[in-house]
Parts: C-alpha cells; structure tokens; sequence
C-alpha cells in the first residue's frame, strides 16, 4: 500500500481537504497546529490559517497569549506537537538543511531586535547578507563592494542615512527599529516576521515604520506577518487581523470598504466583532 493510502485510512480526511485549500497564492498555511514548550501545557491550539503572498498579516493578543511562539513556529525555529506547517511549500524546521536554506529568505526580526550593539550600523545591516557571500567571506566578515553598497542603499531607504558609522548602542529605539529592519531587507527576503517592533513607540514614530515596512512590501511583493500590541494599528495597515486569546485563534477580521469582516466564521455581524474585538484590546 502506497504512503498516501495508508496515511488516508489512519488520518481523519478533514486534514485531507485542508491540504487540498493549498494554492500558489498561499504563502503560509496551518492546519490544526498544536505547540507546547513542555509535556503539560499548550502555548497554541488548533490554530488553522492561511497568509496568501503579498499581504500583511497582523496578530495581536495579550501578553502570554501566543503570538511570540506562532512566529517561532513559522521559522522553523519551534516544532509543532500536532497538526501542519507549510511556508512556501516547505515544512519549517531549522534543523533540517533544505529550510535552513529557504530560511536566509525570512526576514525575521525578534521581540528583542537582536542587534549586535556594539557595532555599528552598517555591519548589523550587512549581517542579513551573510547566507550569501560564502562561507570564508562570511567566517571573515569579508564583504564585497556591491553589498556594502546595497547596505548603504538600504540604509538611507529605512531613513538613517549619514548614520552608518554610528555604533548601534548609541541609537534610539526607533533608530534600532530601523536597523533591524534594514538588517531583514538586506535578506532579500520573501517573507518578514515582526514581533512587536512598533510597541513601546510614539504614534508617529511607529506609524513612520509601519508605513517604511508598507513601502518594502510594496516594492518588493513581500508577505509580512507581525505581532502588534495595539490593535487599531494593526486593523489601520493590515489585510488581515488574527486575534489570539489562550492560545487560539479566536477571530480573524479584515476592512472591506468601510466595514469590518470577521473571515474566520463569516457569520458575524458588525456589533459581534466590535465587541469581541473591544473586549480583548490587549
Ligand atoms: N521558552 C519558553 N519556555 C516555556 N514556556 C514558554 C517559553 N516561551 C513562552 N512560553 C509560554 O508560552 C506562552 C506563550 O508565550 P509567547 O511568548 O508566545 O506569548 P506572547 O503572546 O508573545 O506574549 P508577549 O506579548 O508578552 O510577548 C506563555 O504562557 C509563555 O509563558
Ligand atoms: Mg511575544
């Protein structure tokens, strides 16, 4: 008996016609992913989505609910206990080297940043190009001119033109905002993971980075998945808003014209989703 025949009779098949909804527009897709970071407790639960190339994804939730750990389960960087991941067609796992190399295409930018602070900013913006400049050139932090002039281009792009020399330390937090997002630019990737990057900024100064990560996405079809704390934000620039509580996806809203959708049940009306959306305002 072939593996597919066999996995048809010991799977229940409504994980066969999820699989089936997988299109070349869909970028991301999860089916009923379960995670855990210990044997007792889920941090995730039954969380099924699905980010076609392009858009902007924005989730938000409380503190602890999860958001965090469904990007680390994007990039390969956490495994789910149940359920399927497919990114670009591939199953996220860092250990395995096929996606570690499908992985110099995410742009993944922590909660903390992850910056080397006491470099400056130009060798933090170079770092996105080290899965492809060789190995010795890499291990020797030994950068060819076109890429020092891509940096500096990117740098300028992201608004820190004539600071490229500074040490990163010596930034504010929205510089260094800019520079780890300069940094995943440099990636040339398909895909940019933010968590929480605009959080703890002025309105002004994250809505300046907002629509820099817009312009990006613009220019470059890029799909970005980011982890808001403030949900009217969230809902101003993105297509689609996921919404977690506990662990689960418990809305998925949208604006169409000028009314707001709930894609995830399709059912409720514009007072249900103003407030369930109200009353988990992180
Ligand atoms: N390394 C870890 N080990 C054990 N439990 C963890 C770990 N990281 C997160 N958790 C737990 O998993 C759950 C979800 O955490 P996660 O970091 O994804 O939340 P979050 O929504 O990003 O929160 P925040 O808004 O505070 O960043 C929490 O209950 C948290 O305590
Ligand atoms: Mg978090």
């Amino acid at each position: 008996m072939s593996f597919n025949k066999l996995a048809k009779q010991l799977l229940p098949t409504h994980f066969f016609s999820n699989l089936s909804t997988i299109s070349t527009k869909t970028l991301i897709q999860m089916n009923n992913v379960w995670a855990s970071y210990d044997a007792k407790n889920y941090s995730l639960k039954e969380i099924t989505l699905s980010i076609e190339r392009g858009t902007n994804y924005a989730i938000v939730g409380q503190s602890g609910s999860g958001k965090s750990t469904l990007l680390k389960l994007i990039n390969g960087m956490m495994i789910p206990s149940k359920g399927q991941i497919k990114v670009d067609y591939q199953t996220p796992n860092i250990n395995n080297k096929e996606f570690k190399r499908a992985m110099s295409k995410i742009g993944y930018i922590p909660q903390s940043l992850g910056l080397v602070k006491n470099i400056t900013v130009l060798e933090n913006v170079l770092i996105g190009s080290l899965p492809r400049i060789g190995k010795l050139n890499s291990l020797l932090k030994k950068f060819p001119e076109s890429e020092i002039q891509e940096a500096e281009k990117i740098i300028k792009l992201v608004g820190l033109g004539g600071k490229s020399e500074r040490k990163t330390y010596m930034l504010s937090g929205g510089e260094k905002r800019r520079v780890a997002i300069a940094r995943a630019l440099m990636q040339k990737p398909i895909l940019l993971l933010a968590d929480e990057i605009v959080s703890e900024l002025d309105q002004v100064t994250a809505r300046e980075i907002m629509d820099l990560v817009a312009d990006a996405q613009q220019r470059l079809n890029l799909t970005a998945v980011m982890v808001h704390h403030d949900m009217h934000l969230a809902l101003e620039y993105a297509n689609r808003v996921a919404v977690i509580k506990e662990g689960q996806k418990i809305l998925e809203i949208g604006i169409e014209g000028d009314k707001i959708i709930d894609f995830q049940s399709g059912n409720m009306s514009q007072q249900e989703i103003m407030e369930l959306y109200n009353s988990n305002e992180p």
